[in-house]
């Protein structure tokens, strides 16, 4: 166990001393967790290869799942990579600073444990002041998982980093709450067209105009279990995941057929009742109310019309639930448009794949 100490950082108005404590920290090996506009990371000197393992033991990450690398210039992208083409700057002009994670290929820079051995890598340079300007202290890259104990939400606030990681790390900056809760959009460019990894806080549509070509989402990157070879090493994994039991309820029509998806979670709590002692219900402001009757716990996630804030509320939702040990919950399902696919993408991996389509 270490001692951890917290150090709380305006974003606004930026306490260089107390930065300068976390950049020395990270120079030496240690591990520091910092805010992005996504989610906070859990970080470590890229090129130390002892307090990149360290980062895997702490969060009890399988050492086949690699790293994103996150960068405060492109100068410093650029040694990361070999072979660079033109469509990346023109992302990278467009997106950086901000949550959009680039696959390509990895310079002799990049430690094997980095990218679990792949040649390809994973690099993003983050939006928020707090993450840039410390990256910009260390002067080299830091690697940055979410700094949450592997399988659990990411955390987007600084209780959820407590819980997981308190004694484990020796600094968390407390920026307070994240901008977008949930992390990067992550794009595989070394594919003809390029392949969507992982939806995220950037949305797909916004990456397809900029490169002016269909990107690739594969069933994967919609949340659905995947069958034979891993994509993104890290959808093997269990993610996101609270210990209740999770439902998700869905359908193709959610402008029609939203009340047939009450109507089903309706129907599926009576089923339960009997079963469980603790029920809950991951609704929108428009449809909690249709559930008020029922002895049931409620969670208005926000509103569909915008899904910002639904994102934002996700993974805080999610951890709430086991806070308030309720065993099951249903999820109404949400339109995989802009920030709904990532949104989608989370629900379905929480639940383990549990999810119910009604049409
Ligand atoms: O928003 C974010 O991206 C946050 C903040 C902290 O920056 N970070 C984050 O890291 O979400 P992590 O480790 O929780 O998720 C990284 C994902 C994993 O699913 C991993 O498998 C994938 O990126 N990944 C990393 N390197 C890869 C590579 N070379 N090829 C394919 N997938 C890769
Ligand atoms: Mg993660």
């Amino acid at each position: 166990m270490v001692n951890t100490k917290v150090l709380k950082i305006d974003p606004e108005k930026i306490d260089i001393d107390k930065l300068v404590i976390a950049a020395d920290v990270l120079k030496n090996g240690g591990l520091v967790v910092f805010p992005t506009e996504t989610v906070y990371g859990l970080g470590a000197l890229m090129k130390n290869i002892e307090a990149v393992k360290k980062i895997f033991l702490v969060k009890n990450r399988p050492m086949d799942n690699p790293l994103i690398i996150h960068v405060s210039s492109v100068e410093m992208f650029n040694k990361l990579i070999e072979k660079p083409v033109d469509k990346i700057y023109r992302l990278i002009e467009k997106f950086w600073p901000g949550p959009l994670t680039i696959i390509w290929w990895r310079s002799k820079n990049v430690p094997d444990i980095v990218s679990a051995g792949l040649p390809k890598v994973a690099i993003r340079m983050p939006a928020h002041p707090v993450a840039l300007k410390l990256i910009d202290l260390v002067g080299e890259p830091v690697v940055a998982p979410s700094a949450n104990r592997s399988g659990k939400p990411s955390p987007t606030n600084i209780e959820h980093v407590l819980e997981d990681l308190l004694g484990l790390v020796e600094i968390v900056i407390d920026s307070g709450d994240t901008l977008y809760g949930v992390e990067s959009t992550i794009i595989d460019l070394t594919a003809d067209p390029p392949v969507l990894l992982r939806p995220g806080a950037l949305p797909v549509e916004a990456l397809e105009e900029a490169v002016g070509e269909k990107i690739v989402v594969t069933d994967t990157a919609r949340g659905y279990r995947e069958y034979g070879e891993a994509v993104a090493p890290g959808t093997r994994y269990r993610h996101y995941a609270p210990e209740a039991e999770l439902v998700v309820v869905e359908t193709s029509d959610y402008r029609y057929g939203l009340n047939r998806v009450v109507t089903k979670i309706r129907e599926l709590i009576s089923e339960y009742s009997g079963k469980y002692n603790r029920i809950g219900v991951i609704c929108s402001s428009e449809t909690c109310s249709k559930y008020m009757d029922l002895d049931i716990k409620i969670y208005d996630i926000g509103s569909r019309r915008d899904l910002f804030i639904v994102a934002r509320n996700l993974f805080k939702t999610l951890r709430r639930i086991d806070h308030d040990g309720v065993e099951i919950v249903f999820v109404e399902g949400f339109e995989e448009k802009g920030l709904g696919l990532a949104i989608m993408n989370r629900l379905r991996k929480a639940s383990n794949y549990n999810t119910i389509k009604i049409d």
